[in-house]
């Protein structure tokens, strides 16, 4: 893609507030998993999973405790929800998994801890369970924009999904056996499929030099 086709696709991505129902190929939808997978996060970690909920009924559980995509529902292609992990500490299975999975050396392992107890303990505070869940959500976002953005440069629609109460959605997931609340926690939501219709409202944003400060 060329720089104004980039940015037509950026101007073009809007959140959608009406779905027409139709699906997303597979191949289409796939592809954008991939994207948010091959996301980078702080550290390496990728605290993040990903839950997508094709099932109708749990859908609509979800709709009752989300008024940001309560209407929408029914016609949305693809739904997920971001959970991020809550025990990152260098003791956690999660940490050793991500160590493990990455194939470091013993040295390179041990320097990766100590770089988490400098940065995860000493700066960032990850002691605390609601700063650990912030900034693992903050890496799932990251994820989650390479996705919305990867959406409009194919033509793929999409909604990020703010609107719940977390929980509320969470108890709800808990319930379907879709989330254990004692090692994840909610990120965030997105909804994907096709717009119905045109977006009625232009797309409206601050100015370049009301946002940009050179120094
Ligand atoms: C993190 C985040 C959460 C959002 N939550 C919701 C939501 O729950 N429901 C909704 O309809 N729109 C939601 N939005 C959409 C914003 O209102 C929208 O992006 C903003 O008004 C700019 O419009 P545009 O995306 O069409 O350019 C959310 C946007 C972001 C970035």
């Amino acid at each position: 893609m060329n720089k104004s086709e980039i940015l037509a696709a950026t101007t073009w991505r809007r959140a959608i507030k009406k779905y027409n129902g139709q699906q997303i190929p597979d191949e289409d939808w796939q592809f954008l998993l991939e994207v948010a997978r091959l996301a980078p996060s702080s550290m390496g970690l990728e605290p993040w999973h990903i839950l997508e909920i094709n099932d109708s009924d749990l859908r609509q559980k979800i709709a009752d405790v989300s008024w940001g995509v309560k209407e929408k529902m029914p016609d949305v292609a693809k739904f997920i929800v971001f959970t991020v992990t809550k025990d990152l500490s260098p003791e956690s299975a999660y940490f050793r998994e991500i160590r493990d999975m990455h194939g470091y050396s013993a040295e390179l392992q041990e320097s990766m801890i100590q770089l988490h107890r400098d940065f995860g303990i000493r700066d960032a505070d990850l002691s605390d369970a609601r700063k650990s869940h912030d900034w693992a959500a903050k890496q799932a976002y990251i994820a989650f924009a390479q996705m919305i953005f990867a959406a409009a440069e194919i033509g793929v629609d999409s909604t990020p999904v703010e609107g719940y109460s977390k929980e509320a959605l969470e108890q709800v997931l808990t319930e379907a056996g879709a989330l254990d609340p004692e090692k994840d926690s909610v990120a965030l939501c997105a909804a994907f499929g096709y717009r119905d219709g045109e977006v009625k409202h232009p797309k409206s944003r601050r100015p370049l030099d009301k946002i940009v400060k050179v120094i």
